[in-house]
C-alpha cells in the first residue's frame, strides 16, 4: 500500500528525533512492502522565519492532502517574547483546530526494564500503563472571548471554557472505544464541584456510557486525579478530560514512565473502532523541542518512532506493523541500548542516530 506522510521537522531536536522515525518507517515499509512517501513542510519556529507565520496556508493544505502528519516539536528561546506577534506553538494549534483533531491519545506505560530510571518508587510505578485521552479542539484553549484589556481600573484578561455536548461526546465516546480494547475501565476526569462545563460534561459522560455496558465508568474531580496519578497510577486505564485539565495530567503522568523521551502521541479527527481507525491523524512525540539539546545527537527518538507506530495503528489501520515497531523498540533496549535520558549504570549509551538506526535493523530483520 501506498501512504502519503507530511512530514514537520519542527524546532531544537524535532528534526533529529522525526529523521530517525522516518528512517524506522522507511525499514518497515521495505520489509512489509508499503511504501511511504514523505512531504516536508515548515512549522513553528522554523515557518516563522522563513514566512513570518507559525503554519503557512500551504503547508496546511499539504497535510489535508496527505493521509497523516508526523510532527517533530516546535518552540525554542528564539522565538519566546512574550509579546511576539507570532509564537511557534501557534502552528501546532491551528494544526490541530483546522485539521479537526479532537482526540489526543497519549499512552503511559511503564516499560519493566526502565522500571528504576524514574523518581518514583518501582513497587508503585511497576504495572502502569494508561492512555490518557484529551479533549484537543476545544475548551480554554480556543474558547471566546479570549483577550487582553484595560480599562480604568487596570490590565484584565479572560479565557473562557467552552463546550458544547457534540464536542463531550464524541471525546468520552473515544474514550469508551479506547478502553473496550483494554482493561475496559473508564475514568472521566473534570471540576464538576465548581464548574459548569464540567457539569455538563460529567452528565454527557454518564448518558453516553448507556452505549457501553462492557465500560466501568468512574468521575474523578481532576485535583483528585492529579494526586492518584502519583499514589496509585496502576489503578488507571482510560482516562478522557478536556483540553487543559489533560495538558497537565499528562505532563504528570509521562513522568511515571521516566523519561519524556518514550512517550508518544496520537491526534486523531476521528473516533477509533476496535483499535483501529483509517481516520486522519497527526504523530508527534510528548516531548518539547529542547533547544539545550539540539544539534548534539543525543535526544531520545524513541517517542516519535513509537508515534510512528501508532500512525500505522491509528491512521494506517495497519495493526501488525505497528507491533513490530513497538517490539524493535523492546528489543534493542532489552539488549542494553539507552540514550542519555534513561541511561543507567552498565548500560551502553547511544546517541538520536544510533538509537534510530538500531531499531531500523531490528524492524527490517
Ligand atoms: C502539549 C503542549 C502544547 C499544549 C503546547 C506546546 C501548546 O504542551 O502538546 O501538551 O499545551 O497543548
Ligand atoms: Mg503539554
Amino acid at each position: 500500500m501506498q501512504f502519503n506522510i507530511a512530514a514537520l521537522l519542527g524546532d531544537g531536536v524535532g528534526p533529529e528525533v522525526a529523521n530517525e522515525a522516518i528512517r524506522v518507517l522507511e525499514a518497515m515499509g521495505k520489509k512489509f512492502g508499503h511504501s511511504f512517501q514523505f512531504h516536508h513542510g515548515l512549522v513553528g519556529g522554523a515557518a516563522i522565519d522563513a514566512h513570518g507565520v507559525a503554519l503557512a496556508e500551504e503547508t496546511l493544505k499539504m497535510c489535508r492532502s496527505c493521509d497523516a502528519v508526523l510532527l517533530g516539536a516546535v518552540g525554542g528561546p528564539k522565538w519566546d517574547d512574550p509579546k511576539a506577534k507570532v509564537r511557534p506553538e501557534d502552528g501546532l494549534l491551528a494544526l490541530r483546530k483546522e485539521l479537526e483533531l479532537f482526540a489526543n491519545l497519549r499512552p503511559v506505560k511503564v516499560l519493566p526494564i526502565l522500571v528504576d530510571s524514574t523518581t518514583l518508587k518501582p513497587e508503585v510505578i511497576k504495572n502502569v500503563d494508561l492512555t490518557v485521552v484529551r479533549e484537543l479542539t476545544s475548551g480554554l484553549y480556543f474558547g471566546q472571548p479570549k483577550k487582553q484589556w484595560h480599562d480604568a481600573e487596570g490590565r484584565k484578561a479572560v479565557d473562557t471554557m467552552f463546550y458544547s455536548e457534540q464536542e463531550i461526546e464524541r471525546i468520552v465516546r473515544v474514550g469508551f472505544e479506547i478502553a473496550l480494547t483494554r482493561r475496559k475501565k473508564l475514568t472521566s476526569v473534570d471540576k464538576a464541584n465548581v464548574l459548569e462545563s464540567s457539569r455538563l460534561w460529567r452528565q454527557v459522560a454518564t448518558e453516553v456510557a448507556a452505549d457501553y455496558p462492557d465500560v466501568e465508568l468512574e468521575h474523578m474531580l481532576v485535583d483528585a486525579c492529579s494526586m492518584r496519578l502519583i499514589q496509585r497510577p496502576a489503578q488507571f486505564d482510560v482516562i478522557v478530560t478536556e483540553n487543559t485539565f489533560g495538558d497537565i495530567i499528562t505532563d504528570e503522568a509521562s513522568m511515571l514512565a521516566g523519561s519524556m523521551g518514550m512517550l508518544p502521541s496520537a491526534s486523531l479527527a476521528g473516533i477509533p473502532k476496535g483499535g483501529v481507525s483509517k481516520a486522519f491523524g497527526m504523530y508527534e512525540p510528548i516531548h518539547g523541542s529542547a533547544p539545550s539539546r539540539a544539534g548534539q545527537n543525543i535526544a531520545n527518538p524513541i517517542a516519535t518512532i513509537l508515534s510512528a507506530a501508532m500512525m500505522l495503528r491509528y491512521s494506517f489501520n495497519l495493526a501488525n506493523e505497528a507491533q513490530a515497531v513497538d517490539k524493535a523498540v523492546l528489543a534493542v533496549l532489552e539488549e542494553g541500548y539507552r540514550t542519555y535520558d534513561i541511561m543507567e549504570e552498565g548500560k551502553i549509551k547511544v546517541g538520536t542516530r544510533e538509537m534510530g538506526e538500531l531499531i531500523a535493523e531490528r524492524v527490517a530483520k
